[in-house]
């Protein structure tokens, strides 16, 4: 039934199901957070976060809620450390986890692009509301010429752009003093939460949304035109055109999701690999009944 398609149809279908099946595959990853809610107790060891950041991405660290039983004076540190590929340090959440992480996180982080900076004595007792707001000296200056509200718990900056460790010390002077703290980490860059390594994709995401619209009005042109040599195939590639439409534009709301929020939506996430996979096999099976013959696949 599909070999007996009129010529001027042919080639047609061809270019079409070409580029539906030559669209770049884009390298699927989780996406990287932005924001982040951590329990800390006396027993854990530093925190560490990893993320691809932009140049002046702005990190905001505070303590959202605490409980000491007794009085006890907290010493915070955080370590800011840039470094050129992807797989440097993987040891590090282990070590943390075994507490054989060392003091000196730059020494032990090669101090090359390393920034750290530490807040000694922040008071914790039950009669306290909030806990101290931590601050960076360097960022003070900085800090006044921007915003004052909004450039609040400001405790580090990016100074350039690619992967970034960001590591949390949080220490009481007795070392037998009993805590827990809940804390908040974010990461804002220019562009908002989204990581740098994510941010192309959601513009490719964007931009493949907007072709397949392009896609989808020049194929319901074509088909009005030649209508009335439509065969069922020619259905099946709307179908496909319009599961690519939604599946970018899924995709692209996840990332604008997490752009503006830091968090993602597991579920978003799957619908969109799930309509990318139905996709996909129809887009194969057409191009196989296309070069193969229907009567064959049948
Ligand atoms: C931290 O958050 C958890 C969950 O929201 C809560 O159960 C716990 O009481 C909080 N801890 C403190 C010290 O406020
Ligand atoms: C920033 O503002 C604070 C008060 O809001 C002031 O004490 C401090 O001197 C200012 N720093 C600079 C560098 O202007
Ligand atoms: C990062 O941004 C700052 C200010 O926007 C700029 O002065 C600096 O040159 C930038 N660094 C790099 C490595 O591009």
């Amino acid at each position: 039934m599909a070999d007996r398609r009129p010529p001027a149809a042919a080639p047609l279908l061809r270019a079409a199901l070409c580029l539906l099946c030559c669209a770049p595959a884009a390298v699927r990853a989780v996406p990287e957070l932005g924001l982040w809610t951590q329990a800390v107790d006396d027993k854990s060891g530093p925190l560490i976060f990893r993320k691809t950041m932009f140049n002046s991405t702005e990190i905001r660290f505070s303590v959202k809620s605490f409980s000491c039983l007794r009085p006890v004076k907290f010493t915070i540190e955080w370590t800011l450390k840039y470094h050129t590929c992807h797989n440097e340090y993987p040891e590090l959440e282990e070590m943390s986890q075994k507490h054989e992480l060392e003091e000196d996180f730059c020494a032990y982080l090669k101090n090359i692009n390393c920034w750290t900076t530490k807040n000694e004595n922040l008071d914790c007792n039950s009669d306290l509301q909030v806990f101290p707001s931590l601050n960076n000296k360097e960022l003070t200056g900085i800090r006044n010429a921007s915003n004052q509200e909004g450039s609040m718990d400001i405790v580090a900056r990016t100074q350039r752009d690619g992967f970034h460790i960001f590591i949390v010390s949080i220490k009481t002077e007795k070392a037998d003093a009993s805590w827990n703290l809940n804390v908040s980490l974010s990461m804002m860059g220019p562009h908002g939460y989204i990581s740098a390594s994510d941010w192309p994709l959601m513009i490719f995401y964007m931009v493949m949304c907007i072709v397949y619209i392009l896609y989808g009005i020049l194929w319901l042109t074509w088909s009005a035109c030649y209508w009335k040599d439509i065969l069922r195939i020619q259905f099946w590639i709307a179908a496909v055109i319009f599961l690519g439409m939604l599946e970018k534009a899924v995709f692209y709301s996840e990332y604008q999701n997490i752009n503006s929020t830091g968090l993602s939506t597991q579920g978003l996430l799957i619908f969109a690999e799930l309509i990318s996979a139905v996709k996909r096999t129809l887009a194969r099976l057409l191009v196989i009944i296309v070069s193969l013959g229907y009567g064959i696949v049948k």
